[in-house]
């Protein structure tokens, strides 16, 4: 009788796993609307036009599941990392992923996604797959944050009636907004509250020499991309996405060695979700992107994208391109800072505080080892890091 419950509860568990191990191949191959829609939330795609012809999506979930869609809600935009898109703030699922928890705590969530990236690989006239001139892709970060976020703010308000959002970055989604700030000083009284995770701006210190070497030959990358039709960096693809779910799986011999390449070090990582997060990540950039962080590197200068000479002072009025001058931020700034954050290093953050002054406000992340990729994968994410953000998003709402 026993072996008969044992098999029993035998096959019941081994049916259980293949469920979850399904569950896992079909999270990495979906794209963002359909899974936010198999895990029961409400899910809008909006097409956003750029004013200089980029054909942007944002995906937007209104209301937590089963929530009444009437209800007041303040929007909160949310923008994702470079080689990222708005999947990042889902892979993590319901209860865990940033989105989701928004979402549940009575935002209307808007992800955007940034040109070029595999939601947002569309222009009104150029073509992103053109070999000869790549002149989809002559674009970096300063585009993203003088462009696409003033397109995606413009949509929020037309659809929700709100004038003034919140705003959540991570990591170049940072950048952006303080680009946007920078460069258009008036988009202050369009935001209630900004929460930076892992701010990118200022790079005074660094730590990485071998990344110095590769730094100095920014200009020479840039020539050869374009002569070479390489604009385009790392692309989402099915193979990717196979791969991980082939290397990277529960029960896989290659699953440590894929999660210490993936994630580095940390301890806190669900590895059973890896494959997830290969499907979606990287999802593609602009090479440009990659160039104008190494500039900033190799300049000191938290600056606007750098030509030729001749190049910038048709551009700028002059030879060098002007720095960004943060100090026209006037909003409300929450930045949320990890101390084993190799990509955005607390002592460059803490140098964005300072030149930010009274707006700033720091938080630190309370566990140490909580690395770069923590802020989207970890599994600790919501506790070490997101309620915090929705605790000052709340003290900020009336604003
Ligand atoms: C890891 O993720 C899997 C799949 O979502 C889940 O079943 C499991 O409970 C998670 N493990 C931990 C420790 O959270």
């Amino acid at each position: 009788m026993w072996t008969r419950a044992l098999l029993f509860t035998a096959a019941l568990a081994a049916l259980a796993a293949l469920t979850a191990a399904d569950d896992i191949a079909e999270d990495a191959r979906l794209d963002v609307p359909a899974l936010v829609r198999k895990y029961g939330y409400p899910l809008e795609e909006h097409e956003v036009v750029t004013e200089d012809g980029y054909v942007l999506t944002a995906h937007r979930i209104p209301h937590a599941r089963g929530a009444s869609p009437a209800a007041p809600r303040v929007p909160v935009l949310v923008m994702h990392g470079l080689l990222c898109s708005s999947a990042d703030f889902l892979v993590l699922g319901p209860g865990r992923a940033l989105g989701y928890v928004l979402a549940d705590a009575g935002y209307d969530v808007w992800l955007g996604n940034a040109r070029g990236n595999h939601y947002s690989r569309r222009h009104r006239a150029l073509d992103p797959d053109e070999r000869a001139e790549q002149r989809f892709w002559r674009f970096s970060w300063d585009e993203i944050g003088e462009r696409d976020l003033p397109a995606l703010l413009e949509r929020v308000r037309a659809v929700t009636g709100h004038r003034r959002v919140h705003y959540v970055g991570y990591s170049q989604g940072t950048t952006a907004l303080l680009v946007l700030l920078a460069l258009r000083p008036q988009y202050n009284a369009r935001l209630l509250s900004f929460h930076a995770l892992a701010p990118a701006a200022f790079v005074d210190y660094h730590d990485d020499p071998g990344k110095d070497f590769l730094v100095r030959l920014e200009s020479v990358l840039d020539t050869l991309a374009f002569r070479h039709g390489f604009g385009e960096v790392m692309p989402r693809s099915a193979a990717m996405t196979e791969l991980g779910l082939r290397l990277c799986s529960d029960g896989a011999p290659s699953q440590p060695l894929c999660a210490r390449l993936v994630l580095g070090e940390g301890e806190y990582f669900n590895k059973t979700l890896l494959p997830v997060f290969l499907g979606h990540n990287p999802a593609g950039a602009g090479v440009r992107q990659i160039l104008h962080y190494a500039q900033v590197q190799r300049f000191g200068r938290f600056a606007r994208y750098n030509f030729d000479p001749l190049t910038n002072l048709a551009r700028y009025g002059s030879l060098q391109p002007p720095e960004y001058d943060v100090r026209r931020v006037r909003v409300p700034t929450h930045l949320h800072y990890a101390m084993s954050d190799r990509n955005s290093l607390y002592q460059n953050v803490l140098v964005l505080a300072r030149h930010l002054g009274t707006f700033a406000a720091l938080h630190r992340v309370p566990r140490h080892s909580f690395n770069h990729y923590d802020f989207i994968w970890g599994g600790d994410a919501r506790a070490q890091v997101y309620d915090a953000v929705v605790a000052a998003l709340r003290a900020h709402d009336a604003a």
